[in-house]
């Protein structure tokens, strides 16, 4: 993995590939390795394939921070757009990784063509929300991060693969081992994260939303609200996958997704670099 130093911690990131950008920003409680099955497809479609583990993620330390927030992680993703000297890129965010989207893209803090929102809504917390935070946040320091793991573990996947030993591991592969402080920094971001829904108007490139017909933390409702909010957004949902699709069918969450880049973004696009 190559590194970019933020000031208070190093980002990993891994970069692979020729041709326009497309940067891929995971969940939680997730790390880079959840875009293992996208990285070597992207990259065959020729495409340049950044993977970021977010702060207290993966390989990357949580730094000093000290309480979290959105745009923290929306500052260390405009760092290293800019590190890597790319003029705009396509960018793909995975449940909380589209909340972060949203917010950079809605904020300009980096050039976009093309957004894809995977698993994810607008809007802030709701009250019952934010206590399901609070109380994980407890349950974070009583109990430790792989307490919150697994309460998370047992709603990412569609029914027909959470009960599957293999599936079971495969997830712990993609959560990797976050400290404390990584995870509460995540939930209190989500908590406190801001009504993105009014900003959908001003996200001018095209955008894709996709959703798992059995996903049990989004519904499709917010799926589809997402996409009728977004001046070029379309929503469209995968039979027979939960909230990781990209894990649990990945030949058609791929081909999804690269059939609509190669529209919005296609591999011979100047600017990428
Ligand atoms: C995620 O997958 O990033 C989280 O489940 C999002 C959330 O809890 O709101």
């Amino acid at each position: 993995m190559a590194t970019l130093e933020l000031g208070d911690t190093p980002l990993y990131y891994t970069d692979q590939g020729n041709g326009p950008a497309v940067i891929f920003i995971h969940g939680f409680p997730l790390t880079s390795a959840l875009w293992q099955p996208q990285v070597d497809a992207f990259v065959a479609a020729g495409y340049r394939v950044i993977v970021p583990d977010l702060r207290g993620f993966g390989q990357t330390p949580v730094g000093q921070q000290t309480c979290g927030s959105m745009a923290t992680y929306v500052h260390d993703l405009e760092a290293l757009l800019q590190h890597l000297q790319l003029s705009t890129a396509a960018w793909v965010g995975l449940s909380m990784g589209g909340y972060i989207l949203l917010e950079l893209l809605a904020k300009k803090q980096a050039p976009a063509t093309a957004g894809v929102l995977c698993f994810t809504r607008a809007g802030a917390e709701s009250p019952e929300g934010r206590d399901k935070r609070d109380a994980l946040i407890q349950r974070l320091h009583a109990e430790g991060p792989a307490a919150v793991q697994q309460s998370f573990a047992e709603l990412l996947l569609a029914p027909a693969h959470k009960n599957q030993p293999s599936w079971q591991q495969r997830l712990q592969q993609v959560m990797g081992q976050p400290a404390t402080a990584g995870m509460q920094q995540a939930l209190e971001a989500m908590r406190d994260r801001q009504d993105s829904s009014s900003w959908l108007a001003d996200i001018h490139c095209p955008c894709l939303v996709v959703c798992g017909a059995e996903d049990q933390i989004m519904p499709r409702q917010a799926a589809q609200d997402l996409a009728a909010g977004l001046p070029q957004g379309r929503c469209q949902e995968l039979a027979g996958v939960g909230h990781l699709g990209n894990l649990e069918a990945p030949d058609v969450f791929n081909q999804t997704l690269l059939s609509f880049l190669q529209q919005a973004y296609p591999p011979a696009a100047k600017g990428s670099a």
